[in-house]
């Protein structure tokens, strides 16, 4: 990539596209799946060598309980196979973080997020979030709780509320806000994605599907943030 190029702290990325992906080659939804789980392993190893401080891919939404029981299955198995298997995140320097409601998941699938988390908490490198069944008016609402709680037990003083106490209790506390959201497919929504980070956030859609998605297409996002932050820096 260009050398004048600005580098993004945080990336926030829709994977969308997968179920026409695979409708185009009249293949099951859970095909194209699969292969945007491959397109997430190799961009995140991707964000990882153009230097980001976080990325965070949109994995599984409080809304994604919906679809049929075997695409949940399957999503959920391809998670599994992707944590333990083909991302090696014992060799990776990153943390990775689950944002997202825990209380959904038991078993192996919570054991090994909790695992990963704890393991890499400390890890120096780029914080790889994975948002897996999250919404954001849900996260929100998780911090309003935890913020009650604290004026109740009266650890503060419902004037100490501010931006900062609000963002501190989000899945994403301590993390740069987003740069710009990316969302393949298409699509023009935001899907109840990080709500109250993206306030100053650019977007980015572009048509590919997150399944043929490539390394080119994120220098693409990346030339296209960097098109618009330059005309407003010169304001
Ligand atoms: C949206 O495409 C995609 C999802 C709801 C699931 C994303 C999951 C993965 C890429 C696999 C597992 C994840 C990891 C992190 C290994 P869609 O099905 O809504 O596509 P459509 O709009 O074309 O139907």
């Amino acid at each position: 990539m260009d050398n004048n190029i600005i580098i993004p702290k945080h990336i926030g990325i829709i994977m969308d596209g997968n179920g026409r992906w695979a409708k185009k080659r009249m293949l099951p939804r859970n095909m194209g799946h699969k292969k945007g789980a491959e397109v997430f392993q190799d961009i995140t190893r991707y964000c990882n060598e153009l230097g980001l401080e976080s990325v965070t891919f949109y994995a599984f939404s409080t809304e994604n309980w919906k679809r049929p029981a075997e695409e949940v299955n399957g999503i959920m198995s391809l998670l599994k196979e992707y944590l333990i298997k083909a991302f090696d995140y014992e060799k990776e320097n990153n943390r990775i973080v689950f944002l997202g409601d825990k209380s959904a998941f038991s078993g192996e699938l919570l054991e090994l997020m909790l695992d990963i988390e704890e393991k890499t908490k400390d890890r120096t490198g780029m914080t790889l979030n994975i948002a897996l069944n999250y919404g954001a008016r849900n996260e929100i609402v998780h911090a309003t709780k935890a913020i009650a709680n604290m004026v109740k037990n009266g650890e503060i003083d419902i004037d100490d509320i501010d931006e900062q106490l609000v963002s501190d209790n989000l899945y994403t506390k301590g993390q740069p806000d987003p740069d710009f959201i990316l969302r393949p497919s298409g699509e023009k929504r935001i899907s109840n994605f990080l709500l109250w980070q993206i306030a100053y956030s650019e977007f980015v859609y572009m048509d590919v599907l997150w399944p043929d998605f490539t390394r080119k297409d994120l220098d693409d996002a990346i030339i296209e943030f960097n098109r618009r932050n330059r005309r407003f820096g010169g304001v």
